[in-house]
């Protein structure tokens, strides 16, 4: 056995000698996938894989008729997946079945939210939309998939396509990592459309690029009573109100002025009548920082100053971070190395000008970066602007969203390249090492 082992390292260095197509990179077919995804074949199906998902938005782990979406057209595309993962989460497998695996992901879930676009395929659920995109993303990693099952015998290894649930809260990435979907996966790409970004263009960075965010309720409590006698009661109504000034202060004085952070209270309720103290108030909000070292100072300090500043008004507090509900994201993290691949496989197909390649990160979050605490991880943002939009309709989270479906080519024939380029490189680096070893014998 070990024998015959031996000789078949020396076979294929042999080859590997002798047709120089592999020792050197041949990405020139993998440049193609941008034709395939404009194609109508393509292109047409992705776009209305998208607006039926659009009509149909559904909210995070109750993905289920979009899984089944998702589940029937891999099924006539003849591409093997697994199925339930993280309750409708699905994985789907395109190439040799074998090492080396790289992952692409999809975010499924909509918001709870009234689409006020007026179109033919507007939201048909009252109080449900597809505001972030994640209708279009889903419609690009099923093109993606369609591009690579066309080009299979050319892909040296395995793309891992993972339909994700649960992205706006609830942790679907940790969820399908608990699942161990993503065993031997060394590297995972993900997405996400840009509305204020033009068509064919894309932006992206190496390092912290969106934020880690967590979320907080606090209740206040004091003692109620009438108004005009507020000598009688202990009011949480001041006491909040001094609690949300002080928890200003973290950030505008403890925090290192270069090392961006937030704190917001977006929620403040208390009270029902003109002359009436009531008995406690509840406030909440998010915080936000790129490292885990001012994440955790943050949280730390944000318990501190509630119980503290309520404690100088004689009152009790609770904080709740809420974490059973919504895990703390960690802060996105774009892997170096990936970062060049990104670039490298993004200015070939779009051409230079097109790649913003420092793009300045922002305090938005995503739980992609659960994926890239464990896998080296790179997260991009690719334009979906339409010029006929006015500017304040076009952002992410808004019931006026809009997207330019011209972008669904651009991000699965990105998707698609940036994966089966990864394993050409890889496929390349596991012969350099046999390559090494036998140097070394
Ligand atoms: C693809 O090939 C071109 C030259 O043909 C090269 O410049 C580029 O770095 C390659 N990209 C990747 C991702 O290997
Ligand atoms: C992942 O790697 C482990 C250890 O090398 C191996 O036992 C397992 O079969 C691999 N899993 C897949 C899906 O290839
Ligand atoms: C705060 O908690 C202490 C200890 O449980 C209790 O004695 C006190 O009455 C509470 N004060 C208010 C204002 O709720
Ligand atoms: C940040 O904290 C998380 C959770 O405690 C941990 O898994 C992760 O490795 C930390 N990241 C860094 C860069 O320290
Ligand atoms: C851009 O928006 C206009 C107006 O809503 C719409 O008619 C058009 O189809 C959109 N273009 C694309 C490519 O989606
Ligand atoms: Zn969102
Ligand atoms: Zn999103």
């Amino acid at each position: 056995m070990s024998c015959s082992f031996k000789f078949n390292i020396i076979f294929i260095l042999h080859i590997l000698a002798a047709t120089p197509i592999l020792s050197s990179p041949d990405n020139s077919s993998f440049n193609n996938f941008l034709d395939s995804a404009k194609t109508p074949e393509v292109f047409n199906w992705m776009v209305s894989i998208r607006r039926k998902i659009h009509e149909n938005p559904e909210l995070g782990y109750q993905e289920f008729e979009t899984s089944e979406v998702i589940r029937s057209e891999l099924h006539k595309l003849g591409i093997p997946y697994k199925h339930p993962v993280a309750i409708t989460g699905v994985v789907a497998f395109v190439g040799t079945g074998f090492s080396p695996f790289v992952a692409l992901r999809a975010d499924m879930d909509a918001l709870p939210m009234q689409e006020m676009v007026e179109w033919e395929h507007k939201s048909r659920v009252p109080g449900k939309m597809h505001a972030c995109g994640h209708d279009a993303h889903v419609s690009m990693l099923l093109g993606a998939a369609k591009i690579l099952k066309q080009h299979e015998k050319k892909i040296q290894g395995t793309v891992v396509l993972v339909f994700q649930p649960a992205e706006e809260g609830g942790g679907g990435a940790k969820k399908i990592l608990d699942q161990g979907a993503l065993e031997n996966v060394t590297a995972i790409f993900g997405l996400h459309i840009d509305p204020e970004l033009p068509i064919g263009e894309v932006a992206s960075r190496a390092g912290p690029i969106m934020a880690g965010s967590g979320f907080f309720e606090a209740k206040i409590s004091g003692k109620g009573g009438h108004a005009a006698i507020p000598q009688q009661s202990i009011d949480p109504i001041l006491a909040a109100s001094n609690v949300i000034i002080s928890l200003q202060h973290i950030v505008s004085h403890e925090a290192d002025p270069l090392d961006s952070q937030v704190v917001t209270i977006a929620k403040f309720q208390g009270g029902s009548a003109f002359n009436v103290i009531p008995d406690y108030v509840t406030i909440g909000g998010t915080f936000r920082a790129f490292s885990n070292q001012s994440f955790n100072q943050l949280r730390q300090r944000i318990e501190q100053v509630i119980i503290g500043q309520a404690a100088v008004h004689r009152c009790n507090a609770t904080v709740d971070f809420l974490e059973d509900w919504e895990p703390f994201n960690p802060p996105t993290v774009n892997n170096e190395d990936l970062h060049e691949h990104f670039v490298n496989v993004a200015v070939n197909m779009l051409g230079v000008d097109k790649v913003d390649s420092a793009m300045t990160p922002f305090m938005g979050a995503e739980d992609f970066s659960f994926y890239q605490e464990v896998i080296p991880g790179y997260f991009f943002m690719l334009g979906v602007r339409n010029a006929s939009h006015k500017q304040f309709e076009s952002v992410l989270h808004s019931p006026y969203l809009e997207i330019n479906e011209d972008g669904l080519s651009y991000g699965a024939a990105l998707h698609a390249s940036l994966a089966a380029s990864y394993l050409l490189k890889h496929q390349q680096d596991l012969h350099g090492v046999e390559r090494k070893t036998h140097d070394e014998l």
